[in-house]
């Protein structure tokens, strides 16, 4: 079969990880082109993985016309990179969060509307998350009461970088990392969420939040509490599922990516997962929707889902936007 020809937008960190991915499945897509406005960026990734490297991304997607595209910038530069894609019908994978507002969102789906079009939310990829998935439609969890949901840690670019930038990024962590907490919530309930209350703080001198707590109800009444800091020094990943026969619990640090104990069980039980790398499996799932026409598990709807939660969450909390 052909190889699929896949370039990227943005050769900065998350970059790196798609890069890789790609490379992981090389029998079936060539890297052809990568595009970074510092173009010395660009040329280290190409060095790496091939392709050439290029200043602009319209000048790239006309020069090197590939199948697919990452788009691997900072939030303000996804619409943009979208409608380049969709103008040459492209499909597109959209690191998260889709866009910097639920508008900007709605025009990347409008404007790829017919072609594919599939989210980063790379959580979805994580094979605990999908075990626990299993785990909960079996059913012997019973029915879901509660989820909790701690993403922490210090982050190095608080301050320095777009990601506390407004105007690039959009807002701070509830946009940046709380965006991957919904999104688990909806994997988890297999619901849309109806309900969303934000509290935020800064403990750095930013003009965003850099710590965030979500309450959220979801149609069927599961209530999740969703938390994010940038500033807490102890890295932190963690789900916790509370059912009414049991609970489970998947933590991205442990040796046993989850572990579950039910109502009558004495002990916890643990499942081990063969080293996850969830960017290798989104991005097999990526070529996949490419090769076969499959739907993609996250597209425009479940970007503009997760959108809506961010909107209310920030109007809940008073953040004019
Ligand atoms: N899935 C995850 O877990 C995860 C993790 C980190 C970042 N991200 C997301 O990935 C995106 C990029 O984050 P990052 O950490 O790689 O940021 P980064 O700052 O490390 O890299 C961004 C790169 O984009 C380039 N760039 C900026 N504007 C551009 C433009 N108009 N055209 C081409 N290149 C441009 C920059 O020069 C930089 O090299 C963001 O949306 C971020 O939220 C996702």
């Amino acid at each position: 079969m052909k190889k699929i020809r896949v370039a990227l937008i943005g050769a900065g960190g998350i970059a790196g990880a798609h890069l890789r991915a790609y490379a992981a499945h090389a029998d079936r897509c060539e890297i052809v082109g990568i595009a970074d406005i510092v173009e010395a960026a660009a040329g280290a990734k190409v060095a790496e993985y091939g392709g050439r490297a290029f200043n602009d991304a319209e000048a790239m997607l006309d020069a090197v016309e590939p199948d697919a595209i990452s788009i691997c910038t900072p939030p303000k530069f996804h619409l943009p990179a979208a409608e380049a894609a969709a103008e040459r019908s492209i499909a597109v994978l959209c690191e998260k969060p889709p866009a910097r507002n639920l508008a900007e969102t709605e025009a990347i789906v409008a404007a790829m509307r017919g072609l594919l079009l599939q989210f980063a939310f790379c959580h979805r990829f994580h094979p605990p998350l999908q075990g626990a998935q299993d785990l909960i439609k079996s059913g012997r969890l019973g029915d879901l009461v509660q989820i909790e949901n701690r993403f922490g840690f210090r982050f190095s670019r608080a301050g320095t970088s777009w990601f506390t930038d407004a105007e690039v990024a959009g807002g701070g962590i509830l946009i940046d990392t709380l965006v991957h907490s919904i999104d688990i919530f909806r994997a988890l309930t297999g619901d849309e969420i109806e309900s969303a209350q934000a509290q935020i703080s800064s403990a750095l001198p930013i003009e965003v939040e850099d710590s965030a707590s979500l309450l959220v109800r979801s149609g069927g009444g599961v209530i999740g509490t969703l938390n994010c800091s940038w500033v807490t020094p102890v890295s932190e990943a963690v789900v916790r599922i509370y059912g009414t026969e049991g609970q489970a619990i998947i933590d991205y640090d442990a040796a046993a990516g989850l572990r579950y104990k039910l109502a009558d069980d004495h002990d916890w039980t643990e499942q081990n997962f063969d080293r996850p790398d969830r960017f290798v499996a989104q991005a097999d799932h990526f070529l996949r929707c490419i090769e076969t026409g499959e739907s993609p598990l996250l597209g425009g709807e479940d970007g503009l889902a997760v959108m809506r939660v961010i909107e209310a969450a920030y109007e809940s909390a008073g953040v004019t936007r």
